[in-house]
């Protein structure tokens, strides 16, 4: 018994290294700023995440990949690699190198998205068709710059008629079968896991913080296991020695088919895809769901183990139709909802956080189906990415929505560091759409999601005093330009959100009292 909790004790302590996302200073949230030049993410590493308190960056895959002229070239492209030159729409390797520098002399962590699971598509073509010019020749599986040739390919073990994946039921072709025509790298060769791993050394060695590996229900644990386990440890320039890289996973798992996040637990954390689907049901009240349902919000939903779970509300696929969650995703489409799913997700101790950072779209829907879910980031005609321009009130211009950068999901990002570590405590609720919950005693959210007014004194477990919403306003030098709340000695506070205030909840916090 004893000999079996120590061996268990020790395997866990191995593992849950690469679920720790070395975030610095106290920091919290990462944001993922989805298609950003590296030149933009440098600058706003420095102009704005590192003073908000952001504490990390999901970047866009900064492999070389396929372009596609179609005849405009869409944001997917850059998942069908063509080698792993670190040249892509988002810049070259010196720019890439430069802002992950200037993002971690700023305390802001980088990590990289990795498409590891496929190469590009097997309509791919054969020519220089790369975004930095590499042959490749999608017919004869040959990508001669990493090298790749046929044999380092899935399709021998891949059963399936058409050779892509047909049946999510069987495990098997979900593996070893192309995802969507996708070429399948056969991870099981010890040459390939060479290959994927030497990519992502580089990169580690360069000083980024870890990776959301792509697609990672496609490929098999063990594969991913002996890939992590040849990973380096993090740059000593900016990370402890000993580091493991951070490791978070996208495995789609809503339940019903036989490959489970669960598999994945040990290798790092993995993407909770029930989140924002269930977050967004509540907040548009679907299916009859409510937000006093959310009292045991978090593992008590049947999520994954908080220790884990990478959470978010919408991302790059899914607030397109993409992917999972359907209609029910909240994105900043619908920007009064969005803000308060975020505020709940920023407010909540459940996983680690993820806030999307988008660019807009012409939509266009034909029968519920957007026609240009495909439409890559704003450029110019050449097909080059625009710089992210930023208006003198510090919003984005040129179609970049920078939900980042809203001040109530700015301010939330604040309030999750302001808050870290602390219970979940001093819940309330309406036995309907309003709830109020706090952090022990540093932070306090109310929220009015009925279609009638709030109006209630509460509990906040908060030391008394005058605090600033950070919600309508803000702290300014000795005042707040949003609403003052009046905590008692007794910890209560009186709150009165309108169901027709521009935003209808309410955070206090430690760092907003006056
Ligand atoms: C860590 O980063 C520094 C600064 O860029 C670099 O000089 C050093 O070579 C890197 N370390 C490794 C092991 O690559
Ligand atoms: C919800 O709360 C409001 C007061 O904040 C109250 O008037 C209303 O009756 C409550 N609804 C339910 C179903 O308890």
């Amino acid at each position: 018994m004893h000999l079996f909790i120590l061996a268990a004790a020790a395997l866990l302590g191995l593992s849950a290294a690469q679920h720790n996302p070395h975030t610095k200073h106290g920091r919290t949230a990462m944001v993922h700023l989805f298609e950003w030049r590296w030149a933009d993410i440098a600058a706003e590493c420095e102009r704005f995440l590192a003073p908000s308190g952001y504490a990390g960056v999901q970047i866009s895959p900064p492999h070389e990949n396929i372009v596609i002229n179609s005849p405009w070239r869409p944001w997917w492209e850059r998942y069908q690699p063509t080698s792993y030159n670190l040249c892509s729409r988002s810049g070259n390797e010196h720019e890439l190198r430069d802002m992950i520098s200037r993002c971690n002399n700023v305390g802001v962590n980088i990590y990289v998205d990795a498409v590891v699971n496929h190469m590009c598509g097997a309509s791919g073509g054969e020519g220089s068709h790369s975004v930095c010019g590499s042959w490749f020749s999608a017919n004869r599986k040959e990508f001669p710059t990493i090298p790749f040739t046929h044999w380092d390919f899935n399709d021998h073990k891949c059963r399936t008629g058409s050779g892509n994946i047909e049946n999510y039921g069987d495990a098997d072709q979900v593996r070893d079968c192309r995802l969507v025509g996708l070429l399948d790298l056969a991870m099981e060769k010890d040459y390939v896991r060479g290959k994927v791993a030497d990519y992502l050394n580089k990169l580690i060695d360069m000083g980024v913080a870890g990776f959301r590996v792509d697609a990672c229900k496609h490929m098999w644990p063990g594969d991913l296991s002996a890939v992590y386990g040849r990973m380096h440890n993090l740059n000593t320039t900016w990370f402890s020695g000993g580091s493991r890289p951070f490791v978070f996973q996208e495995v789609i798992d809503l339940g019903g088919e036989p490959i489970t996040s669960r598999e994945y637990f040990h290798l790092g954390r993995v993407t909770e895809f029930k989140y924002g689907a269930k977050l967004g049901t509540i907040f548009r009240k679907w299916n009859g769901e409510k937000l006093s349902y959310t009292k045991s919000w978090g593992e008590g939903w049947g999520f994954m183990p908080e220790g884990n779970a990478l959470v978010f509300v919408d991302n790059h696929d899914n607030q397109r139709g993409h992917g999972a969650g359907g209609a029910s995703i909240v994105t900043f489409w619908d920007p009064k909802l969005h803000k308060m799913a975020v505020a709940y997700m920023l407010a909540h101790p459940y996983g680690v956080a993820r806030v999307m950072s988008s660019f807009r779209w012409d939509r266009h829907f034909v029968n519920g189906k957007d026609q240009n879910d495909w439409m890559g980031p704003p450029s110019h005609g050449n097909g080059v990415t625009k710089p992210v321009p930023i208006n003198s009130d510090q919003t984005c211009g040129d179609g970049w929505v920078c939900e980042h950068r809203w001040r109530q999901i700015k301010n939330m990002a604040v309030f999750r560091n302001v808050v870290n570590g602390q219970p979940h405590a001093n819940w309330w609720d309406n036995q309907s759409n309003q709830v109020a919950f706090g952090r022990g005693n540093r932070g306090f959210i109310v929220f009015n999601n009925d279609d009638w007014n709030l109006d209630v004194t509460l509990n906040t477990g908060m030391p008394g005093g005058a605090y600033c919403d950070v919600i309508s306003g803000q702290k300014d030098g000795g005042g707040c330009t949003g609403k003052l709340i009046q905590v008692g000695g007794d910890g209560r506070a009186h709150f009165k959100i309108s169901n027709r205030d521009e935003d209808t909840f309410v955070a206090i916090h430690a760092e907003s009292k006056l």
